[in-house]
């Protein structure tokens, strides 16, 4: 939304967006669809990635929705595709999670972290969280059996210890992630703040993959594909009950600035929806 880093143009548009209309997850029920679509009707409800979501009509192709977990609101089905993927693939097939490993998430309490903590709790994983004091005990309510404050507390200290970490908040340096990492662990990097107006932090990733062929550890970073396989292993987990989203606050549309002031402070509790009229978010 606000075109920086310049590298994020390459996938978004150099001299402006691709899509007017921003917002990229939704949840809804399907109004009309293409004269190839097979999978969905009219009237289907439906969650995912479309393109200008931040409306009271949005487009997706099919293979980026999936019917809406029979459970969820549309406001709770709304925020679950993006970042629930995001969590799912960077613990699942990037980070090859395995039953009893110790898993670290850093920025446990944010919008990705909260699908990571309960996610890696549903694939067998003893998970420590990192997050500000005011959100510990949600952390630890959601499945962490541990929870750093990183305010009081260094993750870094101590033995190396995490089979398995997953870097979303707080833009730790590659040297205290690797110190918190046992020998032959692997340190997936989702996201980061700060940095330049071009690489916006990024540089840190590619450092971390440059360097890994090299070192015992596996250090890894991604962006997430949408499909609609992974968003069905996303609702069959939210069915079956191992996976909820964990929501701060509701906007309606007419109040999407402030939205987006409010999850650019970096310390929202979960995810934030904007509701639009209709049936929607
Ligand atoms: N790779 C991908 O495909 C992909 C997809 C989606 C998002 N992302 C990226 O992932 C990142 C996070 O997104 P998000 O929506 O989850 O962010 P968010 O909701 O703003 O959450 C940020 C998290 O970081 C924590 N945090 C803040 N300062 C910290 C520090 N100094 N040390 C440790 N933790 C700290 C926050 O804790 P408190 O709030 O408790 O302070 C919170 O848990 C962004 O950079 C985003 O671009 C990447």
């Amino acid at each position: 939304m606000t075109g920086l880093p310049y590298l994020t143009r390459l996938a978004f548009g150099f001299r402006a967006p691709k899509t007017p209309v921003p917002g990229m997850d939704l949840a809804g029920v399907v109004e009309a669809v293409g004269k190839d679509v097979s999978r969905f009707r009219p009237g289907d409800e439906v969650f995912g990635v479309g393109k200008g979501t931040f409306g009271e009509y949005a487009l997706a192709r099919e293979d980026k929705l999936a019917p809406k977990p029979a459970n969820l609101t549309f406001e709770q089905a709304a925020v679950v595709a993006i970042f629930g993927l995001t969590a799912l693939q960077g613990l699942r097939d990037h980070g090859r999670i395995e039953p009893g490993q110790e898993v670290l998430i850093v920025g446990a309490s944010g919008g990705v972290g909260t699908f990571a903590v309960q996610i890696a709790k549903a694939f067998g994983g003893r998970v420590t969280g990192v997050c500000g004091a005011a959100k510990v005990e949600m952390v630890r309510s959601i499945g962490a059996y541990h929870v750093i404050d990183y305010t009081r507390e260094d993750f870094a200290e101590g033995d190396p210890r995490y089979d398995l970490i997953l870097d979303i908040g707080g833009s730790s340096s590659l040297s205290r992630l690797r110190r918190a990492l046992a020998p032959k662990g692997t340190l997936v990097i989702v996201g980061g703040e700060g940095g330049g107006r071009w690489l916006g932090g990024s540089d840190r990733q590619l450092r971390a993959m440059m360097l890994s062929p090299f070192v015992g550890q596996k250090l890894l970073a991604f962006v997430s594909p949408e499909n609609h396989e992974d968003m069905m292993a996303l609702k069959e987990l939210i069915e079956s009950g191992k996976l909820a989203p964990v929501i701060d606050r509701t906007y309606p549309l007419s109040e999407t600035p402030e939205t987006i002031r409010y999850l650019e402070s970096g310390h929202a509790r979960g995810k934030v929806v904007i509701t639009v009229p209709g049936q929607g978010a």
